[in-house]
């Protein structure tokens, strides 16, 4: 199987089994039907699923199949999505285009965007903390405390305060990385994480894909910067030319193109090299290190 129909693979198992989970409607309470309908609107049908992606390849290094990662893997997918509903939402990027249809806001309104996306964070935790998620109750609850860290006021939402407030005033390169460690690394570090917690790995295995993820989540955030400034709105699915319109930190400013290219493959090498301890096991993981550095979309 090449990199790509395994990701395929990864994301349409994704697709299924949130479907699943968001079909429930014999039990949506009266008067939940919209909301119900925004959560799937805002979770369903796109997206690349790289996050699940990481999580089940990391945990199919300790010999964790597939199905039994899936529904942590949802749990962080749904952490994701909620971060883009509210990420597009006037009051932050104000965009109207995600994963090529109107952002949630737009489809519905703001009031439902903001609920939609509340309600999929929980519901995370929902998925997260069911016992035929993860049967074990240390690593299940290891896995809420992390994912809870990974998203809250030291994790994702501290990295897009500080992403707003660098409209505001100019950062630093290292204050620049670090804003894009939280905002984006976080989700990518629990990926790893999970996948080591799942596969009850070792110590020095867990900081071996901590590494990974730390240089893949730069790398990830790099090339994102880069193909807003150089992407096709078209092939991404989103609005490009944003950033420097609306003065976001991003290596892209402080380094330019070239700087930046070249610093995204020395953090493609890092993140390769952290993986040297798995060995071959760990080619897949390298291909996604690569695939978000090379991606056009
Ligand atoms: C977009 O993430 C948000 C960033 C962290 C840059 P993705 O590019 O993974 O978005 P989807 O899930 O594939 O739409
Ligand atoms: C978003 O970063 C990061 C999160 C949603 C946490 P961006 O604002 O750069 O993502 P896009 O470009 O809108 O997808
Ligand atoms: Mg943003
Ligand atoms: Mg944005
Ligand atoms: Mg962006």
């Amino acid at each position: 199987m090449t990199f790509l129909e395994d990701l395929d693979r990864t994301a349409w198992a994704v697709e299924q089994r949130l479907g699943e989970i968001l079909a429930a409607r014999d039990t949506t309470p009266p008067g939940g039907a919209e909301l119900a309908e925004a959560m799937r609107y805002g979770a369903l049908g796109g997206g690349k699923r790289l996050r699940p992606f990481l999580l089940i390849q990391s945990a199919g290094l300790f010999g964790v199949p597939q199905a039994s990662a899936l529904d942590t893997a949802c749990a962080l997918e749904c952490v994701h999505c909620y971060s883009l509903i509210h990420d597009d939402l006037p009051a932050m990027d104000d965009d109207d285009l995600r994963r090529g249809r109107p952002t949630l806001h737009v489809a519905f309104d703001e009031a439902t965007a903001i609920l939609a996306g509340d309600a999929l964070l929980t519901l995370a935790f929902e998925i997260v903390s069911n016992p035929q998620t993860c049967e074990d109750a240390e690593t299940r609850a290891e896995l809420i405390h992390v994912l809870a860290k990974a998203s809250g006021w030291r994790g994702m939402a501290l990295g897009q305060a500080l992403d707003l407030a660098a409209e505001r005033r100019a950062f630093t390169p290292e204050e620049t990385a670090s804003m894009q460690a939280l905002k984006t690394g976080a989700l990518f570090r629990f990926a790893c994480e999970a996948g080591a917690m799942l596969g009850r790995a070792d110590a020095s295995c867990r900081d071996a894909l901590l590494a990974y993820a730390k240089a893949f989540g730069q790398a990830f955030q790099l090339a994102d910067d880069l193909l807003d400034a150089q992407g096709d709105a078209e092939a991404m699915g989103k609005a490009v030319a944003k950033d420097a319109s609306r003065c976001k930190a991003t290596l892209v400013a402080l380094l330019g193109i070239d700087g930046a290219t070249a610093h995204l493959a020395g953090l493609v090498a890092e993140a390769e090299n952290a993986l040297k301890p798995f060995g071959e096991e760990a080619a897949t993981l390298i291909d996604a290190a690569r695939f978000v550095a090379e991606r056009r979309a």
